[in-house]
């Protein structure tokens, strides 16, 4: 089978055409109000680097693991309960993964009202490559402003849209979303899973900037419910995850009103099962190259530590919406 794997040519060049960057540019961070100390500091250059790099090296990892596309996603999904049977190949557990991905979207378009909200101008922080913003400019009539600080996930994006039939509703720009100072007004933005990269403050600053009046801010990610287990989490993800407590100060300063908060955390935790059983299955072939099994064994390794994380309560997945008023 010719998968969109396959037929993608991925750039591996950070220096690759990207039409969008020509229409906003990064401008200089402009300050923020005072925040707490635990929120205030910013990303060094050598964080920020550090997480592009880790992103710009993964592009091939994840079309493998969630492809073939044109809508892959890298997140975590909401999963009905079945464990995948025993003797299932690395394509069928993808799939299931695929789907429970696209569940998770579901729902949180349900929580966001994106049936009446998401119209015109919607923005999406932290795109990857592309499926959420493809997912949005299928089933609702917005222009997606696309945005991810690794230029060639904009590409790849750009390459799956076309694929999808999108090209013209999803505008894929790069830039760290702290420094972006967006030109349009948008009706609604969305984060997901990518909110724990950005220091809150500015992330909701800059949203908030953008947002129309009565505009929605859209995030589903992973929150810290025990302390103890932020270290693991950061440290293989290279995020700040937060408590929603922090997300919901850092919006109020920024005019920002928390009024839907959805724990789907129950539904989520079988996405690590998954995970390991898929790199168990893609380990059983036989084909696999040395550093391919070393990759899968150290990511079956740490996933079954988010699994135990996930057991003992360590992490939520929550949907939220926030609104500004107006
Ligand atoms: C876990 S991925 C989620 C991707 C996508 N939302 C999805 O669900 O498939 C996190 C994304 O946030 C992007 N990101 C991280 N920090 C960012 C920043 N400061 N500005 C813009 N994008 C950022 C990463 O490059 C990556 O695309």
């Amino acid at each position: 089978m010719t998968t969109m794997c396959s037929r993608l040519s991925i750039p591996s060049s950070p220096g690759s055409p990207d039409p969008a960057r020509m229409t906003e540019q990064p401008v200089a961070e402009q300050p923020v109000a005072e925040q707490p100390v635990a929120e205030q500091r910013s990303v060094t250059v050598s964080e920020a680097e550090a997480v592009r790099r880790y992103y710009r090296g993964k592009i091939a990892a994840i079309i493998d693991r969630y492809g073939p596309g044109p809508r892959v996603h890298y997140h975590i999904g909401l999963f009905d309960g079945c464990s995948p049977a025993p003797n299932s190949t690395a394509q069928q557990i993808r799939a299931r993964i695929v789907a429970a991905q696209e569940r998770m979207l579901e729902s949180a378009a349900s929580v966001w009202d994106a049936g009446t909200l998401f119209t015109g101008n919607l923005l999406e922080v932290g795109c990857g490559l592309g499926g959420g913003a493809i997912y949005w400019a299928q089933h609702f009539p917005v222009q997606v402003t696309a945005v991810t600080n690794v230029a060639e996930q904009a590409a790849v994006t750009h390459i799956f849209a076309i694929a999808a039939g999108v090209a013209e509703r999803v505008r894929a720009l790069v830039g760290d979303i702290g420094e972006l100072r967006l030109t349009r007004q948008y009706a609604a933005a969305v984060a997901v899973e990518s909110s724990c990269y950005v220091p809150r403050p500015q992330l909701f600053q800059r949203v908030a900037a953008a947002l129309e009046p009565g505009g929605v801010f859209g995030i589903e990610d992973i929150f810290l419910a025990q302390p103890a287990w932020r270290e693991l989490f950061d440290g293989y993800w290279k995020t700040r995850i937060g408590t929603v407590a922090q997300y919901q100060r850092a919006a109020e300063q920024a005019g920002l009103i928390l009024d839907k908060d959805l724990d789907v955390t129950a539904g989520t935790s079988d996405f690590w099962r998954h995970s390991v059983a898929w790199a168990r299955a893609r380990l059983a072939e036989p084909t696999l190259s040395t550093p391919e099994e070393e990759r899968l064994m150290r990511s079956i390794f740490w996933h079954s530590q988010f699994l135990d994380g996930w057991r003992d309560g360590a992490y939520q997945t929550r949907i939220l919406r926030f609104r500004k008023p107006g």
